[in-house]
């Protein structure tokens, strides 16, 4: 069940990634624009930046200061795309003008974009949510295993000078429950590399049929608290929205058994690949600091980059990577092109199947 006072159906910001084909493939018709100047904020791959200059659009690389952005910067371009650095609130879209024709995500997650303000002004969002799934799985899969075989920690007592062979003994992932939170395309890739390792896969996803979670082999929890309650491994793959706000808290932490179904004590270990907020930083914190939990390895952060000064830094049994990802050179190749076609195909009056806000476009 979705959690308290939060509405049954989100199709925007549904707990896992994709569940809503039919409003997510709803067409629209945007405004014809031939030869179009398209900002490009955060990066993108070369060949991407190279099939819309063939197709004659001026593309404008950089990023734009945000005080540049709320002053109406926007009003230049037909287009912008962005990652998750450029932030769009409602201020920036309004001051926008009439010009702009649709926002491109190079990427998933649209948290940095007020979808429902673009909506307001007829502005479609478009994203590329399929380019990095293989990416994200797999650095999944690498988080935990660097997790419970101390790859990190080894790595780093080495350079220290230390050989600490038995401090480093770890666990398997083999007979271990491995809970998922959001039950999308990346956790669905997770959980079949998961159970091809040996672990068997629990979700908490309130959007999903449950006929999925059944066809995968998953085991679907109701509440969260289940699912926390039942796996020593949980990680992220849901949307930051207010409903997953800090969905992982001191509470449920504490819930996690610490031992596995194969009766191994193998301690509680958490992974984020997928958007910084969902986890409470400070609970993690204390439950590493008090035992609850044995290892943290996040990719996302609440705050961006993560400041040097956060304790999490320099807990012994966490790990980090800043946001990476989507960053592997297939990933970022098809991301490019996904957007890039998206955006020519909004541009020249057309659809695209990747318009997150179509269903609040008139
Ligand atoms: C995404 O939402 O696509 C990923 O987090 C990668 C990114 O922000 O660039």
């Amino acid at each position: 069940m979705p959690l308290p006072g939060l509405p049954s159906v989100d199709p925007v910001s549904n707990i896992g990634e994709d569940h809503t084909p039919s409003l997510r493939f709803m067409t629209f018709v945007g405004r014809i624009t031939t030869m179009a100047r398209i900002a490009v904020t955060d990066g993108m791959a070369k060949d991407a930046v190279a099939l819309l200059e063939q197709a004659g659009h001026e593309v404008m690389l950089g990023p734009i200061p945000a005080e540049d952005l709320a002053a109406g910067a926007l009003g230049e371009f037909d287009a912008i795309i962005v990652r998750s650095a450029t932030k769009l609130p409602a201020d920036v879209i309004a001051a926008s003008g009439d010009r702009l024709a649709v926002i491109g995500r190079a990427g998933v997650g649209v948290d940095n974009i007020d979808i429902i303000a673009a909506a307001s002004v007829g502005i479609p969002v478009v994203n590329a949510p399929r380019a990095s799934t293989q990416s994200v799985v797999e650095l999944t899969i690498g988080h935990l295993l660097s997790s419970i075989r101390h790859i990190p920690r080894s790595d780093r007592g080495m350079r220290d000078g230390k050989w600490e062979k038995k401090a480093m003994k770890g666990t398997e992932l083999s007979g271990k429950n491995l809970g998922l939170i959001g039950f999308g395309r990346i956790a669905q890739g997770v959980g079949a590399v998961a159970q091809a390792l040996g672990m068997t896969v629990h979700t908490y996803d309130p959007y999903l049929p449950p006929k999925v979670a059944k066809a995968q082999n998953t085991t679907l929890h109701k509440k969260v608290e289940t699912l926390f309650s039942n796996c020593t491994h949980i990680s992220v793959h849901c949307n930051l929205n207010d409903e997953t706000h800090h969905l992982v808290d001191a509470k449920r932490l504490a819930l996690m058994p610490g031992r596995s179904i194969d009766g191994i004590a193998c301690g509680n270990h958490v992974v984020n690949c997928a958007r910084g907020g969902i986890i409470d930083e400070e609970a993690l914190l204390a439950a590493l600091n008090q035992g609850t939990i044995a290892s943290a390895a996040l990719d996302v952060f609440e705050i961006e980059p993560v400041p040097q000064s956060s304790p999490l830094l320099q807990h012994q049994n966490f790990h980090g990577t800043p946001h990476i990802g989507a960053a592997t050179l297939e990933a970022q190749a098809r991301v490019g092109r996904d957007i890039a076609h998206a955006i020519m195909s909004v541009l020249d009056g057309g659809t695209c199947e990747t318009t997150v806000n179509a269903h609040l476009l008139k």
